[in-house]
């Protein structure tokens, strides 16, 4: 199953929810909540913003339709890209643990499960606990159909976690998150870098860094902005993560069999295609 596959099956449980809160206005509030997207994504580096909210179910959807499986596909250039760099497997026992830090509308995960399921032949890894930590409890519901739907040989076993990183009472007591072999940040850093006014999401980024165990590997993957990348560059170095792979503001497409058609009627419903083309920065990192 491609990752459009999948983010069709998400699309049709959040548009029936869409259409249950608006009625026949259903998908003229999903084309203005592409649009309040949109607008909050030109002005995240803006200081004293909003968090962008994503509570509305016209919101969840208007961002699956729009950048869910773009942002999977290009974590699963990144993996491969580390793959090839390491020059084989990035995995080394058959039970893995994966944190997705902001990772509610499941691109992440279904990343890692893609690249698991296309390179079954050499990654040894036969059961994947997931954490997908994210201030928004309403991902929780996109997550279980997704789960429902994934068509692969591997055991899964996701969890939710509400987990808020301007709020340290929201993660001080959580702990078994840290001890993931692989921590996803995917579209994540640019989402709260404006809200580290008071240093409080630098204080999670330390916490990240210095419980996570020796040998875990950090993904990084944004929106290319240099105002995010220095900003997260700086982070990990002060905590001496070493860097395995990086590429800054690459124009990335989508690649291999997704298409974008998978996605059926709702591709002339609002005026707008999903996300494609983007000019990404990545960086691979791991805890020595
Ligand atoms: C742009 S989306 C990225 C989602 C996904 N990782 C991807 O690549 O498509 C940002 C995510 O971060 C979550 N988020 C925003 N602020 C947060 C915070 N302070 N703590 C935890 N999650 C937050 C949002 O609910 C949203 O799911």
């Amino acid at each position: 199953m491609t990752i459009f596959q999948l983010v069709k099956i998400a699309l049709d449980t959040l548009y029936a929810e869409a259409v249950s809160a608006y009625g026949s206005s259903a998908d003229a509030k999903i084309t203005e909540q592409m649009g309040y997207l949109s607008k909050s994504y030109s002005e995240l580096n803006q200081v004293g913003r909003k968090p962008v909210n994503y509570k509305d179910p016209a919101t969840r959807f208007a961002y699956v339709y729009k950048y869910v499986a773009s942002h999977g596909n290009y974590v699963v250039q990144v993996l491969n890209a580390l793959r090839l760099e390491l020059e084989g497997p990035i995995f080394t026992t058959e039970s893995i643990r994966v944190s997705c830090v902001g990772g509610g509308p499941g691109s992440d995960i279904i990343a890692l499960l893609k690249y698991l399921d296309e390179r079954k032949a050499t990654e040894k890894v036969k059961k994947v606990t997931c954490y997908l930590l994210d201030r928004e409890q309403a991902w929780a519901d996109t997550w279980t159909e997704l789960d429902d739907s994934l068509k692969t040989d591997l055991l899964l076993h996701a969890n939710f976690q509400p987990l808020d990183v301007t709020n340290p009472d929201s993660w001080a007591q959580q702990k078994k998150f840290l001890q993931a072999d692989l921590f996803t940040m995917s579209y994540f850093v640019s989402e709260v870098k404006a809200l580290d006014l008071t240093g409080v999401v630098t204080k999670f980024w330390q916490t990240l860094f210095q419980e996570a165990k020796p040998g875990a590997l950090f993904l990084y993957d944004d929106n290319g902005h240099d105002a995010f990348n220095s900003y997260f560059d700086g982070q990990w170095k002060k905590a001496g993560l070493k860097c395995i792979i990086e590429s800054t503001n690459q124009t990335t497409s989508p690649s291999g069999s997704e298409q974008k058609s998978d996605l059926g009627p709702y591709l002339t419903k609002f005026g707008q295609s999903p996300k494609l083309k983007t000019p990404l920065t990545y960086r691979v990192l791991r805890k020595p």
